[in-house]
């Protein structure tokens, strides 16, 4: 990848991004969460966050280690069903209907809202039926052609298949990092989600399979929802249009990336950005 190509790219659609600043927030609420609180066991993590998540947008989470990003991240899939004594509060809604509905299909919820973790986790299986498992479980596609289709359009939204399109049925594991993180991305994508919520993404990797990834955020956002939560700031300031800041199990503050950035209302959120906690 040309490396100059790629911070020019960013540096102009910091440009755009700041001629107009609050276009993303005044998108429609894909993602609405009132009053959602955590507890594992006796243990409260998160304390009511209300927060609305705007649609073909990136919303950031930020925060210092153990204030509830990845919890709340959880949340929002239903993940944290999984999780043997997590119990959930509040309301969340996707599209204005309520996730937590006991009649809601969860195995569909969480293909709607796919997930991408910290460490790339390829199933121990080829290139192509690591994407190919979607659409096989879900009983997407009819026939092979068919498959092959969502398998290769897959790849290229995730800005993998040139790179692989040679060896699709060598093992998914046997790529660099960076290139599994974006398989686990087609991944996601085969199954045709409307949010991705990406935790901690990039952390795995290095700084050109960051700045890879953080372009197909950016390319991402046109059709998709997606929450991201980094522990950089400089990754929340590059790829997110909306930013909210945790601290202890709480939502400190919320709002234009560029502002939570240059002009925090909060103490808390300014010391972070600042550096002076986390
Ligand atoms: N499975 C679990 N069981 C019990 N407590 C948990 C569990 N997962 C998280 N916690 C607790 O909940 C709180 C929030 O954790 P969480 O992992 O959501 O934080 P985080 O902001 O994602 O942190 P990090 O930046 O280190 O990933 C912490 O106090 C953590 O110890
Ligand atoms: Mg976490």
């Amino acid at each position: 990848m040309d490396m100059q190509d790629g911070n020019v790219k960013m540096t102009q659609q910091t440009v755009d991004r700041a001629m107009n600043p609050s276009d993303a927030i005044e998108r429609t609420i894909r993602v609405q969460t009132r009053d959602v609180t955590v507890h594992y066991g006796a243990k409260q993590a998160l304390h009511g966050i209300s927060i609305d998540i705007p649609e073909r947008a990136v919303t950031s989470f930020i925060g210092p280690s153990g204030c509830g990003k990845s919890t709340f991240l959880r949340c929002i899939n239903r993940m944290n069903d999984t999780i043997e004594g997590a119990k959930v509060g509040g309301t969340i809604k996707l599209d204005g209907e309520d996730i937590y509905d006991p009649q809601l299909d969860v195995v569909e919820l969480r293909a709607r809202i796919g997930m991408v973790f910290q460490r790339p986790n390829p199933f121990p299986k080829s290139i192509y039926d690591n994407v190919a498992y979607g659409p096989r479980i879900h009983g997407l596609t009819s026939s092979k052609a068919d498959l092959d289709e969502v398998v290769v359009s897959s790849l290229r939204k995730a800005g993998l298949f040139e790179e692989v399109k040679d060896r699709l049925n060598e093992p998914g594991t046997g790529l660099s990092g960076g290139q599994q993180q974006r398989l686990c991305i087609a991944r996601a994508m085969a199954v045709g989600p409307e949010v991705i919520l990406m935790d901690e993404p990039c952390s795995a990797l290095d700084p050109i399979a960051t700045a890879i990834i953080e372009e197909l955020i950016d390319e991402l956002r046109e059709n998709y929802t997606i929450v991201i939560v980094t522990h950089s700031m400089q990754q929340a300031a590059r790829v997110s249009q909306k930013t909210a800041f945790f601290h202890l199990g709480n939502l400190i503050e919320e709002g234009v990336t560029e502002d939570i950035f240059t002009n925090p209302i909060n103490k808390q959120t300014q010391d972070y950005i600042m550096g002076r906690i986390g």
